[in-house]
């Protein structure tokens, strides 16, 4: 099978190796992939926004199977013009992406379909964020409609700061916000493989999202990962998959919006029960670091089946009996104004190391070698029997690596890998 994947950041890298690991996967090109995808696949000038552009590109070059890793695509409608080209493809509809791209959408969704969330309230005034806010008390919870890069939530006790925010975000035109309730709890990322009919749960992984130790600092695109859970509740995945992922695979389905592809559920385990933060329509990054490397299923032909709606057909999945960690490396700055143009090496030193690999984020090949391109620079992972021995190893492979002014957090995992 030849396969097209669509994208270029740590997400996209990783999905590649997956890829590249099942037998039926007999090329695969990246567009337009960064220099990680580069050394194990072939990278493809074309823009992964303008779908006819890459349609085109798919038919000439025979493509049995399209995967569009990031969201922008999907809610542009990439996905729907590869279908009407006829190319399975892997990735919902632009109008199923909306349940990533409108906020306000997807609490729509969860009401029809019962799903357990944070009451909420849609607002387009100020008038009406200061009433939902006093309905629902501190601590504040303002978020943005649209997609705004993992920028658009605020959660603040602070009334001043949470009115700044609704402020911006609703000083652009035609926009709404969503003020709800503060969920309390550890967050679990949970994607489920849908055909727009079947579901199919992959393991869970946590992230990390703050810039440092601790928990402390601002929220980040998240600075590490880890899977599995062994604190996580033993029903939980199937617990997600009944009260979550199948109803509102039904609901989208009796509104004529079948949902193909990755519904990433964010969730939070709150002492009242599993309630949804957000829904996603992709891979989230970088937790697919952690879950991929885990899965014993050929990627290439569970994305196929599902492209096809033949998931039903498909059976259970297979794991690996080991976990892994991913740290990411982040340029100084992230997530503010990150310098950029720093030379990364190391990254063969660490791969030399036992159960660790190294994942192309924001990286880009110049004359004078690797530098790095993005705020989130590499993200490096560690496998081993358990959480303790992939910790350890993914440390000693990010010890290896030298970006000047670079940081990373030291605690991704350590609390699981403790048992609390
Ligand atoms: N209702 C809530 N209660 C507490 N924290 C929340 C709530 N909603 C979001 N958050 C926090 O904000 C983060 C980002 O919110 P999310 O809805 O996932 O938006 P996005 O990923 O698009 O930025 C979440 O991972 C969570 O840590
Ligand atoms: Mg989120």
């Amino acid at each position: 099978m030849k396969v097209l994947l669509l994208g270029s950041g740590g997400r996209e890298h990783a999905i590649a190796r997956a890829l590249l690991a099942d037998p039926q996967v007999s090329e695969l090109f990246v567009a337009p992939g960064n220099p990680g995808t580069a050394a194990i696949a072939t990278n493809v000038s074309l823009d992964p926004l303008d779908g006819s552009a890459v349609a085109e590109w798919a038919l000439a070059h025979g493509i049995d199977l399209a995967v569009i890793g990031p969201e922008t695509p999907l809610v542009v409608g990439v996905a729907d013009v590869l279908v009407a080209a006829g190319i399975p493809t892997f990735g919902p509809s632009a109008a199923a992406a909306h349940l990533e791209g409108s906020k306000a959408f997807a609490k729509e969704i969860m009401a029809a379909a019962g799903i357990p969330t944070a009451a909420a309230h849609v607002c387009r005034d100020l008038a009406s964020v200061r009433a939902a806010m006093t309905e629902f008390g501190s601590p504040y919870v303002i978020k943005y409609d649209g997609l705004a890069a993992g920028k658009g939530v605020v959660v603040t006790a602070d009334p001043e700061a949470a009115l700044a925010h609704a402020e911006s975000c609703l000083s652009l035109p035609g926009s709404q916000i969503v003020v709800e309730d503060y969920l309390d709890g550890p967050e679990v990322s949970l994607f489920c493989i849908s055909d727009g009919e079947t579901v199919v749960p992959l393991q869970p992984a946590q992230d990390f999202k703050r810039a440092l130790d601790g928990d402390a600092g601002p929220n980040t695109g998240g600075m590490g990962a880890y899977s599995p859970l062994p604190w996580a509740p033993a029903g939980l995945v199937d617990e997600v998959v009944l009260q979550v992922a199948i109803p509102v695979i039904r609901e989208m389905e009796r509104r004529g919006i079948p949902f193909v592809g990755v519904l990433y559920c964010g969730l939070a385990l709150t002492s009242r029960g599993t309630r949804v933060i957000e829904f996603n329509a992709r891979f989230g990054d970088p937790e697919t670091q952690v879950v991929l490397p885990r899965l014993a299923t050929p990627l290439g032909s569970l994305l196929l089946a599902a492209a096809e709606g033949r998931l039903a057909e498909f059976g259970e999945l297979e794991w690996r009996d080991r976990a892994a960690v991913t740290v990411v490396v982040a340029a100084e700055g992230y997530p503010g104004v990150s310098t950029l143009g720093g030379p990364v090496e190391g990254i063969e030193e660490a791969e030399a190391r036992e159960g660790v690999h190294v994942i192309h984020a924001g990286t880009q090949m110049t004359p004078q070698g690797l530098v790095a391109s993005g705020g989130r620079v590499l993200s490096v992972v560690g496998e081993g029997a358990d959480l303790e021995s992939a910790r350890m190893r993914v440390y000693s492979g990010v010890d290896l690596i030298s970006l000047h002014g670079s940081h990373h957090r030291r605690d991704i995992a350590q609390r699981a890998a403790e048992g609390h």
